[in-house]
């Protein structure tokens, strides 16, 4: 061979080399890519697994409950290692056995879910519910501010309220006053949110809404929609109705189990009292039931004169007069109305409020409640 055939026999033999290494390179990215997506198509086939709670642990056992509230009495894996109760778990799906531990609190950060403020409304806010405010005054605000008169008089005062009465009338303005008087802390849940929300939660949420308001004291709890947790049912068939009414027990437990000196007051409020269920008011809970009425005429023009204070006012108009026109409605429909009438006068380039606007405004608001009704009917009529 010469060197000249040599030297192409080499490069031949060069370039077939490194063509194989190099469709060997790509072979391998190849196979890494099948891997990778086979391994993404498994997890696709893995069912999901349950997340439960750990109640009781027997051995190699263990009862656990689901979130929809059924418990079931289950095999711990080998790999689990050891559970305890109160520890969240992964179970499979269709045996419930415990595969592992996840790592997540029981504890919610229950104060991310709840309102809480120190809210700032004076008594002066309110118009036309003396009586109201008195009895207020007697049953959340004097224990609050002098438990030791109490215990020197040898009775225990109430431990909540129930304020009821149709919507817009001043009750959460009533409990807001109260805590700002006593400068307490008020924490405000929906009754119908923490059913609906916290499906399988809402007793450990009330529970954690008691240590809350025990920690900030003084606090005021104020529950509104009572009803949609605390009404009276006839039956108790689907799980939705036990849970609430576990959330409802788990209420009635921790009014039960605070002392009326605590520093903590509830404070309940409802459109609908005649379908609360009567535990919830039975001496020693919420006993003291307080109707918040629609304002009659005086109470009618102190609300009006409230919520006319900021405004200029025309010389024609009579607050006396204009609040003898707006029979039958209620504290937020009479500051509606001086909203409107805001408006009007916006609209026209003025500051300066009228009489007509005012009239405007009343009938703008009663048009509102009109078309309110009928949609109601034609909702459930
Ligand atoms: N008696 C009142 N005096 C002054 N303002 C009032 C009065 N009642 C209601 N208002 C006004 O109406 C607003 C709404 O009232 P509030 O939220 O207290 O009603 P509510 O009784 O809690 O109604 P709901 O049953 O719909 O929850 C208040 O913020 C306040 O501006
Ligand atoms: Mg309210």
């Amino acid at each position: 061979m010469t060197t000249k055939e040599k030297n192409i026999l080499d490069s031949v033999i060069y370039s077939y080399t490194s063509n194989t290494s190099q469709t060997g390179e790509e072979n391998q990215i190849l196979k890494e890519t099948v891997s990778k997506l086979k391994e993404e198509l498994d997890k696709f086939k893995v069912p999901p697994l349950m997340v439960s709670e750990v109640r009781n642990v027997f051995g190699k056992d263990a009862i656990i409950r689901l979130p929809n509230g059924n418990q079931f009495y289950v095999n711990i894996s080998e790999e689990c290692g050891k559970v305890k109760p109160g520890d969240m778990i992964l179970a499979d799906q269709k045996n419930l056995t415990i595969i592992r531990k996840i790592p997540t609190t029981r504890k919610f950060d229950i104060e991310s879910f709840v309102i809480m403020e120190k809210p700032k409304v004076s008594w002066d806010n309110i118009g036309g519910l003396d009586d109201q405010v008195r009895e207020i005054k007697e049953v959340v605000e004097l224990p609050l501010k002098k438990p030791e008169l109490f215990k020197k008089v040898g009775i225990t005062p109430p431990k909540g309220i129930l304020l009821y009465g149709s919507p817009g009338t001043g009750k959460t303005l009533l409990a807001k006053a109260v805590a700002s008087s006593t400068n307490s802390t008020f924490i405000q849940i929906v009754a119908s949110e923490l059913v609906q929300k916290f499906i399988g939660e809402g007793a450990k949420m009330v529970k954690e809404i008691f240590e809350l308001a025990r920690k900030k004291a003084p606090s005021i709890i104020f529950i509104d929609e009572l009803d949609a947790l605390a009404s009276k049912r006839i039956e108790i068939g689907t799980s939705g109705e036990r849970e609430v009414n576990r959330t409802f027990m788990q209420l009635l437990a921790e009014i039960d189990g605070f002392n009326p000196l605590d520093n903590v007051k509830v404070i309940g409020a409802t459109n609908r009292k005649d379908i609360l269920d009567a535990a919830v008011i039975r001496p020693g809970r919420l006993d003291r039931l307080i109707h918040i009425p629609l304002p009659k005429n005086e109470g009618r023009l102190e609300i009006l004169k409230i919520h006319s204070k900021n405004m200029t006012l025309g010389k024609d108009v009579d607050l006396d007069n204009i609040s003898s026109l707006m029979e039958d409605l209620s504290g937020a429909e009479i500051r509606a109305v001086c909203t409107e009438a805001g408006y009007f006068a916006i609209r026209e380039n003025r500051v300066k409020i009228t009489r007509k606007d005012l009239l405007k405004g009343i009938d703008k608001v009663r048009q509102e409640e009109a078309t309110e009704g009928e949609d109601y009917m034609r909702m459930f009529g």
